[in-house]
């Protein structure tokens, strides 16, 4: 009896005790329950969406929750979904492969038999022993085109009306460098159907809003077009704040202060450092201020890709970049302003520069690791 009472009280402590040491936040993948917050309006406007016959388009610069939100309107919605990342797409053969694949992972290959049929080109089928999940592959050298249409076909065919599927695109921008023509060809494919909804994200502001926005881009007006911005902070800050109390139950408040200050509300750094944060608690309690250790830690461990970067900047870049970390005007008659505007737009376009009212750099590590070099 008493070694009983004795084991779960043992055990309890042992789960109090895993539970304190068990980081609370999570970067890097698309999150869900515990780990997602607010987005309430968000969510409720695409999961509008998802319930009506129209297709979404959704805009944010890299790692804003773009995937997550989506997810989130997704999950429960009772409706299947498909998703493809058009960054990791490397031909139209590939996207076709892709999609059919992930269409197998919504639809049971017995039930679908008879339509493959249909195909044009019949596809090699394999179950991966490991995933168990359909492998898909072409024969290489067929017309990608075709496959491209029968797969599209047999999606659409397998619905109706009253059950629609949304087929997700993310990095959807990459439509314009997969192949000559495509984006015209895919939206020819798009008008015929009455099965789909699409939700297309993107992470690349110029090349998206051409898409959609540009009179003569085939995908013009598709379909609403949505802005993520980044976190309201004060949901931000008590999402935060109540998961560092069981480490900093003096200061947790603070904290979470100082956290989104250094990050700007950006969702994924200010996860990121949260998690460092708690990880130098656990680490290295004897740390005086954890925040500064943590960001110690994050710029040093990233020196290396940072350097290589750097490396890679024309003068131009660098002088711009180290302008914004510094908070420095940009217009003071050392570059004309056209050089300026339009190297903006380029360090916009790959990522390293956001704007939201202001210009600033997307990074608020590789801002540090600038200025402690300057
Ligand atoms: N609602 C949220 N609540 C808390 N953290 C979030 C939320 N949304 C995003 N994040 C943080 O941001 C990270 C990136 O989220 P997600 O992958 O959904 O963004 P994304 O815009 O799809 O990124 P990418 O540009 O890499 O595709 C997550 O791993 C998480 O740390
Ligand atoms: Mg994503």
């Amino acid at each position: 009896m008493f070694f009983r009472i004795f084991a779960a009280d043992y055990e309890k402590s042992r789960n109090e005790k895993s539970r304190n040491m068990e980081n609370p936040f999570k970067f890097g993948t698309i999150v869900e329950a515990e780990y997602f917050t607010d987005r309430i309006e968000e969510v409720a406007y695409i999961r509008h969406f998802v319930e009506s016959a129209n297709h979404l388009i959704l805009i944010s610069p890299r790692r804003f929750g773009k995937s997550s939100v989506v997810a989130k309107a997704l999950n429960n919605s009772g409706r299947k979904s498909i998703t493809v990342n058009l960054q990791q797409v490397t031909s139209v053969a590939d996207l076709s492969a892709k999609l059919l694949r992930e269409f197998f992972k919504v639809h049971p290959f017995e039930h679908i038999r008879h339509l493959i049929s249909h195909f044009r080109i019949i596809p090699a089928l394999t179950t991966n022993p490991i995933t168990g999940l359909m492998d898909v592959s072409f024969q290489p050298g067929v017309d990608a085109s075709i496959l491209l249409e029968d797969v599209m076909a047999l999606i659409e065919n397998a619905h109706s009306q009253q059950d629609r599927i949304i087929i997700v695109f993310d990095e959807f921008q990459e439509i314009l460098d997969l192949a000559p023509r495509l984006d015209k060809k895919l939206r020819a494919i798009m008008q015929k159907q009455e099965h789909i909804n699409y939700i297309l994200l993107g992470s690349q502001e110029s090349m998206m809003t051409d898409i959609f926005e540009k009179k003569k881009s085939p995908f013009y007006h598709f379909g609403e077009m949505m802005r993520l911005g980044k976190l309201p902070r004060e949901d931000f800050h008590r999402y935060l704040s109540e998961r560092l109390k069981t480490r900093f139950a003096d200061n947790n408040d603070d904290l979470a202060d100082r956290i989104l200050d250094y990050t700007g509300c950006h969702p994924y750094y200010s996860q990121q450092l949260a998690a460092n944060v708690w990880n130098i608690s656990v680490l290295q309690p004897e740390k005086e201020d954890a925040l500064e250790a943590a960001i110690d830690h994050i710029v040093i461990s990233h020196g290396l890709d940072y350097e290589r970067l750097w490396m890679n900047f024309n003068r131009t870049n660098k002088w711009i970049l180290q302008s914004l970390a510094k908070n420095r005007m940009l217009q003071t008659g050392e570059y004309p302003t056209s050089t300026i505007y339009s190297a903006l737009k380029r360090l916009q376009k790959d990522g390293y520069v956001i704007y939201s009212d202001h210009y600033e750099i997307e990074d608020p590590f590789f801002k540090e690791w600038v200025l402690r070099g300057m």
